[in-house]
């Protein structure tokens, strides 16, 4: 049997989880073998994965049991959530539990956690300068995610935080990239409240989590913030003008339009926004190329993950 050390990944099938597999099976060194685990074992996607060279393994979030099989005799342990899957901030922050607890009955060496601040931290509930959503939480994808930091401090393998910023793939896939109005003009409508947004192609968020585990246990207790970049609305813009070879302007939408716009989590998303803004300097500290470029030596700025996506950039 082969002694190279495994490194196990929820959320292979997905962004950030598929990027550290691919990394993985990338290096040429062959430093660590991946193992792809998934609900479902038998969809396209986790066939593609095991013809790439992943062991392939079911494990669910949702089911503790299956976690600790899934775990069973790995080096490494890689944990993502998936908030938007279901909405809750409850059982995002049972399944990360659920993970964290799993990682130590398997004698994990080294678990790297994709987590994000508790923005209650800084803006406790009765602080106006945020709502409150859903009567506990300021930005509920943020806020459970943070919450279980305490879970993998206390209960879990030795645990390395990794905190990933706006994938720049959501402008290709969700709706907030630039738009044709009525008149005819290309517009980015973006609530950044005058600030910058920290940003990162989401394949190098993977590559940053191998760089996490070549660190290996010894940075266990530590925060890594991720960003390629940390553009303002206008950099944004004037990138998109060169690229898309038309002129994009940039509005910055007030937070309240954004709350307002109705689809699924726009409270959640136009809170995370005006946190950002409100913290300014002292969150975009959190998120940063250096760190990130030191993990990640391929690691994209914007300019170059858009020379490259331009073309699914869709106007609508
Ligand atoms: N989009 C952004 O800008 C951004 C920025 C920072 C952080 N995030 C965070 O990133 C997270 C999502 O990560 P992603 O973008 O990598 O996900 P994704 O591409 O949407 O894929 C979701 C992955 O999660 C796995 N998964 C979901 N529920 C599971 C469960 N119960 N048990 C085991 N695996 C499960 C899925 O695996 P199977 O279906 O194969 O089981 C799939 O691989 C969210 O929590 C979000 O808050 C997003």
């Amino acid at each position: 049997m082969s002694d190279t050390k495994i490194i196990a990944v929820i959320g292979a099938t997905g962004a950030q989880g598929g990027g550290l597999v691919r990394a993985i099976l990338a290096d040429p060194q062959q430093r660590f073998a991946v193992r792809a685990v998934t609900r479902k074992p038998d969809s396209d996607k986790a066939r593609a994965l095991a013809a790439t060279g992943a062991e392939v393994v079911a494990g669910d979030a949702d089911d503790a049991a299956s976690l600790e099989r899934a775990f069973a005799g790995a080096h490494g342990a890689f944990l993502v959530t998936n908030f938007w899957e279901h909405f809750s901030p409850e059982r995002e922050r049972q399944q990360a539990a659920a993970m964290a607890r799993a990682t130590k009955a398997a004698g994990v060496a080294h678990a790297v956690w994709s987590t994000l601040e508790d923005t209650r931290l800084a803006f406790p509930l009765d602080d106006a300068r945020l709502k409150t959503l859903q009567g506990k939480y300021k930005v509920p994808h943020f806020d459970a995610k943070g919450e279980a930091d305490a879970i993998f401090a206390a209960e879990a393998a030795p645990t390395s935080y990794l905190m990933a910023a706006f994938y720049w793939e959501n402008f290709i896939y969700f709706g907030q990239g630039p738009r044709k109005s009525a008149d005819g003009n290309v517009v980015l409508a973006l609530p950044l409240g005058g600030g910058k947004l920290p940003g990162i192609a989401a394949e190098d968020i993977g590559r940053c989590a191998y760089g996490i585990f070549q660190r290996g246990p010894e940075v266990a207790g530590q925060r890594f913030g991720l960003a390629g970049d940390v553009l303002s609305g206008p950099e944004y813009a004037a990138a998109f003008s060169r690229h898309l070879g038309v002129p994009v302007s940039f509005y910055d939408m007030p937070f309240d339009d954004y709350r307002a716009l109705g689809f699924p989590g726009a409270d959640d998303m136009g809170n995370m926004y005006e946190h950002h803004a409100i913290l300014g300097e002292e969150f975009r500290r959190h998120r940063s190329p250096a760190v990130s470029r030191a993990l990640n030596p391929a690691l994209q700025p914007f300019d170059v993950w858009l020379g490259a996506n331009a073309s699914r950039i869709p106007l609508g």
